[in-house]
């Protein structure tokens, strides 16, 4: 069987992760999907760095993006670069063309996922991205797929690490949010700029795109009502202590039924004292978690690590052996899950 041929676009913690994965698990992925996968091509900003001891030939690293998705051989495109633009523009053209995509970028799906799917319906072809929510905890694929006979009624999750981390630190030592930072930097959880953290925009994208996928409904991050956990004081989190409950940054996605019958949807991200009793409250360290409410399932607890190199390298391989072997199968396309617009209700409204 000819191979099956992936343009690469990034080579960060996460691509390199998925590269040294493709290398090391080479000949189970081919047993899984039925035919080889082979890399054509890493587009990466500075293609002569000196990458160590990534086991892939030198001359296949460009910094060529657009000419490598171009390629008539190219198979899959894999996206771990992240950001708007460029991503979305490599990506709509791959799909248009045909191409699957496979990406881990939150912030354009939590912007515009409608745009990709149109792409995607365009070329026939499939837009996978469980690594873009809560790293390697199967997600998105069970809301997209498993849970689509139920209806999901509410999403409730801890699913940024940096600010879990700081949360849980504030709690079990009595530190302040700044020393919590430190900390959570020193480590290597917090960005150099954890703004995106702090500040809830990546839980907010998270938000976004669990939203969309729960209530088959396009809920942008624009849509997510946001406060970050910057405000969060010792005294709050000992306060918090005393009555039994831990200060948990949560992103929270709900379904509404109206008497009159119709069904709204509302999505927040905010810090909450949740009980210790709860699920959630237990769920320390950088890790994620998320608990699903549906009518027939009843409560569902997802739960791991939710960020990471190799935790959302796993995803994104998972993602990389669907989309091929659908195309080994010659089944393409993903079908667009937001087919619902429900209206989506501004926060503050009763
Ligand atoms: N900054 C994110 C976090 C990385 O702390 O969870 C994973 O999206």
């Amino acid at each position: 069987m000819e191979p099956l041929k992936l343009a690469i676009l990034g080579c960060g913690t996460v691509g390199t992760e998925v590269v040294r994965l493709l290398h090391e698990q080479a000949d189970d992925l081919t047993a899984r999907i039925g035919a080889p996968l082979s890399i054509a091509g890493i587009a990466v900003r500075r293609p002569d760095r000196d990458r160590g001891a990534l086991p892939v030939p030198r001359e296949l690293f460009t910094s060529d993006a657009v000419g490598l998705v171009k390629r008539a051989d190219v198979d899959i495109v894999v996206e771990v670069v992240g950001g708007l633009e460029p991503a979305r523009s490599w990506l709509v053209d791959a799909l248009r063309a045909g191409k699957s995509v496979v990406t881990a970028n939150k912030a354009l799906l939590a912007e515009d996922t409608a745009t990709l799917a149109a792409a995607a319906a365009d070329g026939d072809t499939d837009l996978y991205y469980e690594a873009a929510v809560a790293g390697a905890i199967p997600l998105l694929r069970p809301l997209r797929e498993s849970l689509h006979g139920d209806r999901v009624t509410r999403i409730t999750g801890i699913v940024n690490g940096t600010t879990n981390y700081i949360l849980s630190k504030m709690d079990s030592t009595g530190a302040g949010f700044g020393e919590a930072l430190d900390e959570a930097t020193e480590l290597g959880y917090a960005e150099a700029d954890p703004t995106a953290d702090v500040e809830g925009f990546d839980a907010a994208a998270k938000a976004a795109i669990l939203a969309s996928l729960g209530f088959h409904t396009r809920v942008t991050a624009a849509d997510v009502y946001r406060v970050g956990i910057t405000d969060v004081t010792a005294a709050d989190v000992a306060a918090a202590k005393e009555m039994g409950c831990t200060v948990k940054l949560l992103c929270i996605a709900e379904r509404r039924t109206d008497p009159d019958g119709t069904d709204s949807v509302s999505a927040r991200v905010h810090p909450a004292m949740i009980p210790r009793s709860h699920p959630l409250a237990g769920v320390g360290d950088a890790y994620n978690a998320v608990f699903v409410e549906a009518e027939a399932a009843g409560q569902l607890m997802f739960y791991g690590a939710g960020a990471g190199g190799a935790p959302t390298a796993s995803a994104v391989l998972g993602d990389i052996v669907a989309v091929a072997r659908n195309r080994r199968l010659g089944r393409s396309g993903t079908p667009d899950s937001a087919y619902a617009n429900l209206r989506i209700r501004p926060m503050g409204e009763i």
